[in-house]
């Protein structure tokens, strides 16, 4: 078998072997079409398929109800952060924000170069190491955005925050999307891009509860106009199509493992595992979370001095530990433990945490 690393990083990220393999399977002759997805028309029989049983997948992975809208788009979340008040926030409205680290922070950013947006709640202050108790809710809001898991600092929501009666949540989840159940319709509108957990770069996936797609104003560019793209199913123009075609292949293969229910105790187990290494180091490493908002997805820690951590980054990966550096905004060292991350491959990460302190502890 080919050598696959033991791959941690941020997204683009681990992609299920079995997906890589199916993909490599169908590269040159997908289903008897003589050609790659890559090579077909967005407008033939076979690729309306692919995109029609990748949103029918993933309605049964994350139980999206009937009057949701599931649109396969690009442009990454980094578009969302601006199509988003576009649509959903009238020319005299305002939009509050959660912002409980970077990924937040850059969207209520967007939001206000377009219009007025208001943090709910910050903890900036506090270095982003928590979930807010109190919002402080504007009851007249377009919406309430918030950021379910913080990919940099590592704060994960595990319950969703509630908004004022009648104003819709909408949720960053470009990297806890798929790792756990949810239920959809707590949601007014959902974007994640797929480079994490649903696969590779190219294709961003909004889910958006149909009445709200009556607030696109009349005069956005088309390729900015919700309400355009989801009448077209995400055909309006050439869409990702070979990133569409392996979003669809990690949903069968989420479904295939017991969906997400079976999805989110794997990755618990791995996540217990990062955290216990921590813990249990007696301090070597510290990881700057507050328990309660520790993520599942993403654990950032801390070694005594940056020169042990330059050392930990240089000698995991001479183990074939890739991925671990922490992002350049803060430092420090980063496991990102997506969905398609194995058991195996985390306790080849903590056996090297446990050897490593041995040696230079
Ligand atoms: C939570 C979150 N939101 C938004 C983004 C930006 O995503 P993209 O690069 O797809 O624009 C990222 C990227 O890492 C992220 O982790």
């Amino acid at each position: 078998m080919t050598n696959r690393a033991f791959n941690f990083n941020a997204g683009p990220a681990a992609m299920p072997l079995e997906v890589l393999e199916q993909a490599q399977a169908e590269m040159l002759d997908f289903k008897g079409t003589g050609m790659s997805v890559m090579e077909m028309s967005h407008r033939s029989k076979e690729f309306e398929s692919v995109i029609q049983t990748a949103e029918a997948d993933l309605r049964q992975l994350l139980g999206i109800p009937a009057n949701y809208k599931v649109m396969f788009l690009q442009g990454g979340a980094t578009l969302q952060f601006a199509m988003l008040p576009m649509n959903l926030r009238p020319a005299s409205a305002s939009a509050d924000y959660i912002v409980t680290g970077v990924w937040g922070q850059t969207a209520i950013k967007e939001a206000k170069k377009l219009g007025t947006a208001r943090a709910a709640a910050s903890t900036e202050a506090e270095g982003f190491k928590s979930i807010p108790e109190k919002l402080d809710l504007d009851p007249s809001a377009a919406y309430l955005h918030f950021t379910s898991n913080e990919t940099i600092h590592g704060v994960e929501y595990f319950n969703e925050p509630t908004p004022s009666a009648d104003v819709p949540l909408v949720c960053d989840a470009s990297s806890d999307f798929i790792s756990h159940p949810i239920d959809v319709s707590k949601y007014g509108l959902i974007y994640a891009g797929a480079q994490k957990n649903a696969g590779p770069s190219g294709v961003t996936i909004v889910i958006v509860r149909e009445d709200l797609l009556e607030r696109t104003p009349a005069n956005l560019p088309v390729m900015l106009d919700y309400k355009t793209l989801a009448a077209s199913g995400s055909l309006h123009n050439t869409p990702p199509s070979f990133s569409v075609y392996i979003v669809g292949l990690v949903f069968k293969w989420a479904l295939k493992v017991g969906g997400l229910a079976a999805i989110e105790k794997t990755n618990r187990i791995k996540a217990d595992l990062v955290y216990k290494a921590i813990d249990n180091s007696g301090g070597f490493y510290n990881g700057p979370v507050q328990p309660a908002a520790r993520s599942v997805m993403n654990v950032p820690f801390r070694l005594p001095s940056e020169e042990l951590e330059e050392a930990f980054v240089k000698e995991s990966q001479k183990a074939g530990l890739i991925g671990l550096k922490g992002h350049r905004s803060v430092g420090g060292i980063r496991a990102s433990l997506y969905n398609a991350v194995s058991v195996e491959a985390v306790q080849a990460l903590t056996n090297f945490m446990a050897e490593f302190q041995r040696q230079n502890g």
